[in-house]
């Protein structure tokens, strides 16, 4: 009994909040030293993001614990009255700055692109992608139901979902990536060779960091390390916007997981939506490890 809706702008449905707030997140000052973490929802955003920090923080988990994730990389397009919104949290922020976003590129403030930003992508196979997101979508109070998972099954692939289309968010970017500094990277990679994704990065951000210090982040950044953590779990959002006894935030953290939830039927259905969406890219995703 949720009465949350969602509003479109430009086609993509967002939260009524963000909405709300549009004015002031398109006129948002990037600066040229910022980071921007973009991701379309539950492709590891959470994980990339504490991979980040703790390179930032040169693997010093002292630092790095200090706060709790979800105020550490403010999200530009967030905005939920009476605390401040993504942007507002940004201002205040010291250079050089970590942001995070989920837009599609046509959403995002032009300044980034003025300004040159770097931009971390981090894209997930699209089945998996969409099983998260609805095991999030049913225990997240500030999403509208989900209903049964064909319904949402259809709400997805018509990319109804909050923040639009996978196909389109993940294509969108995919295409830029050569114009402009994105690191392009995928879940599946990083769940494979967590070590040499997190090399990647590293360089990205120019940082040079000891052997030691990277076996480090890569076993602090373990999903059964964030699912223990509190600082990175999610367990301080209250029951009102997330609720986990639903389902857990760190949920499972695996590939494949799509395979205990599409039919048969639906998953030659969506193979074939795949292959139209997403044809002429040179895209290339791992459905299982
Ligand atoms: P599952 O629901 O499949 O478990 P986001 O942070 O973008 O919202 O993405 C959340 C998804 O990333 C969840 O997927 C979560 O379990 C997974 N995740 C978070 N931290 C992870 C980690 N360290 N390693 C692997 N997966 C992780």
């Amino acid at each position: 009994s949720r009465q949350t809706k969602l509003k479109e702008v430009a086609g993509i449905p967002l939260m009524d909040p963000t909405v709300n707030n549009w004015s002031q997140i398109q006129t948002f000052k990037a600066k040229p030293d910022d980071l921007l973490i973009c991701t379309y929802p539950k492709s590891g955003t959470t994980w990339i993001q504490e991979i980040v920090n703790m390179i930032e923080q040169n693997g010093d988990v002292e630092k790095c614990q200090r706060t709790i994730i979800q105020h550490r990389h403010p999200v530009i397009e967030w905005a939920r009255p009476p605390q401040p919104s993504g942007v507002d949290k940004a201002n205040a922020m010291p250079a050089p700055r970590i942001l995070r976003t989920h837009l599609p590129p046509q959403l995002l403030p032009p300044s980034f692109w003025t300004n040159n930003c770097k931009y971390l992508y981090v894209a997930r196979n699209a089945k998996d992608c969409m099983v998260s997101y609805y095991h999030f979508y049913r225990m997240c109070q500030v999403l509208p139901n989900p209903g049964t998972w064909n319904e949402y099954f259809e709400t997805f692939i018509n990319g109804k979902v909050s923040w639009g289309s996978w196909f389109d968010h993940v294509k969108g970017w995919w295409e830029i990536r050569d114009r402009y500094q994105i690191l392009f990277l995928f879940y599946e990679d990083m769940k494979r060779d967590p070590k040499r994704e997190i090399q990647k990065v590293m360089q990205f951000m120019g940082k040079n960091l000891d052997e030691e210090v990277v076996d480090k982040i890569v076993l602090e950044t373990s999903f059964e390390k964030m699912k223990d953590n509190p600082l990175t779990n999610f367990s301080t959002i209250p029951k009102t916007i997330m609720d986990q006894s639903i389902s857990p935030f760190m949920r499972k953290g695996i590939v494949g997981d799509w395979k205990n939830h599409f039919t048969v039927a639906q998953n030659e259905r969506f193979d074939e939506i795949y292959e139209q969406k997403m044809d002429g890219t040179s895209l290339n995703f791992c459905m299982e490890l």
